[in-house]
């Protein structure tokens, strides 16, 4: 499974890069918004830091026309960014275009399997189902994956299941259990995978054993 920090912060894609495990970086204009430096500057230096990582960068046209144009733009500036596309009629039908094209898409904003099915249809390169989104309104975010899946499965669908929006360990285990591609996460959330608390009391007994190791 690939995991990717869900992130414009340069400091954070630094430091989990730097644990050797993180496939890419989902980017979104809430994320931009809050970085506090120009888009296209910022996007740049994202690219440089990880010039071999996924890296989605997000449309904000709404129209045919106006995604399309944005799409050209992103990639003429980063030829392997992969175009985060909402998941509306306007943005599968420029979907189905770029995806011609061989620009890779990330259709974002997912919450039904029959969106997901849409975009796969229109050639998406991944589909991103925004768990934590549909559990906070009391629905189930991770059998939207699960259907996803089902469906994919049935039709030899070849898009991706990018499982985003996922606010515990315990969705990333589930994503991974179901057969997602790709998790996308917080940093807080990404280094909390690497913790157990059995890790840390089985670790504080071996080095206190080895303290006490007899020496002659
Ligand atoms: C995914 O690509 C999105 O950027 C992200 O997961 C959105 O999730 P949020 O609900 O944490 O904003």
């Amino acid at each position: 499974m690939k995991l990717f920090l869900d992130t414009a912060n340069i400091e954070e894609i630094r430091e989990a890069k730097s644990w050797g495990i993180i496939d890419g970086v989902t980017t979104n204009p809430s994320h931009v918004a809050k970085e506090g430096t120009k888009f296209e500057d910022l996007i740049d230096e994202i690219f440089e830091l990880f010039p071999d990582g996924e890296i989605s960068v997000e449309v904000t046209a709404t129209d045919f026309d106006g995604i399309v144009k944005e799409a050209h733009t992103i990639v003429e500036a980063h030829e392997n960014a992969l175009v985060k596309v909402p998941l509306i009629k306007e943005g599968i039908k420029a979907i189905k275009v770029l995806s011609e094209e061989g620009i890779k898409i990330n259709t974002t904003l997912c919450f039904s399997a029959v969106q997901a099915m849409l975009a796969a249809k229109a050639g998406a390169t991944y589909i991103s189902p925004f768990v934590g989104r549909l559990d906070a309104i009391g629905t189930d975010g991770i059998q939207l994956v699960r259907d996803i899946r089902q469906i994919y499965d049935n039709y030899g669908m070849e898009t991706g299941i990018l499982a985003a929006a996922l606010r515990t360990p315990k969705h990333v285990l589930q994503s991974a259990v179901i057969g997602a591609e790709v998790a996308t996460m917080n940093f807080e959330i990404m280094e909390k995978l690497f913790h157990h608390p059995m890790t840390d009391s089985g670790l504080e007994q071996f080095l206190d054993d080895w303290e006490n190791r007899p020496v002659k």
